[in-house]
């Protein structure tokens, strides 16, 4: 099987480009480096399995190039600042990056997403430890507002187009120096 990940370069996309990696799959990496980096990619970038794109989701001709033959994406691309930064950075990596891979997969009939949400969907949740179910979602930063709107966009073409998809709520992630 053929598995894209975007933002392959980054802290958690190159976790699971080496993990992946390890069960044999065949992987495209789309990334523009914004934050990402080849030293995040530095225990598999000599695998014959692995191509590396250095591209960016808002143009969509580069994703058509990327999802040839793919049956499977994990989107870990995104601006991933939580303070308050320049809404319109999350509108356009965020949102709208996440619109062209879907319709990119739709014309593609690639129709299998894994998505990294985050925690910061559910605003101040007054629960905690905060259940899987817990509603409604209110979020109070931008970035978790613009982590919703992908995930209500997985969420119709889902319903749409018979998509399977699944959005994982990360909360802090924190790792050893590689
Ligand atoms: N780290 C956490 O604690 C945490 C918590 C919740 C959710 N997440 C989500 O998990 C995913 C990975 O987060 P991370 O901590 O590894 O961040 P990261 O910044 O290390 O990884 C994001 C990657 O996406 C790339 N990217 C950004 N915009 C792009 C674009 N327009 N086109 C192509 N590539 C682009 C960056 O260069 C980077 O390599 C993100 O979607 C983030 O929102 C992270």
């Amino acid at each position: 099987m053929k598995i894209l990940v975007t933002g392959g370069a980054g802290f958690i996309g190159s976790h699971l480009v080496d993990e992946l990696l390890s069960e044999d799959y065949e992987l495209v990496v789309i990334d523009n480096f914004s934050s990402g980096s080849f030293d995040n990619l530095s225990n598999s970038i000599t695998s014959p399995k692995l191509k590396v794109i250095k591209g960016d989701l808002r143009d969509a001709s580069v994703l058509v190039a990327s999802l040839s033959d793919t049956q499977t994406v994990f989107h870990f691309a995104a601006n991933p600042e939580v303070r308050i930064g320049d809404p319109n950075e999350h509108f356009e990596n965020n949102i709208k990056a996440t619109y062209n891979l879907l319709e990119v997969m739709r014309k593609m009939d690639v129709a299998n997403i894994v998505f990294a949400s985050s925690s910061t969907v559910y605003g101040d949740a007054e629960a905690l430890p905060t259940p899987e179910s817990y509603g409604p979602l209110k979020p109070i930063s931008i970035y978790g507002a613009s982590k919703l709107a992908c995930k209500a966009l997985i969420s119709s073409y889902a319903y749409t187009y018979s998509f399977r998809g699944i959005s994982l709520k990360y909360f802090q992630c924190y790792r050893p120096q590689k």
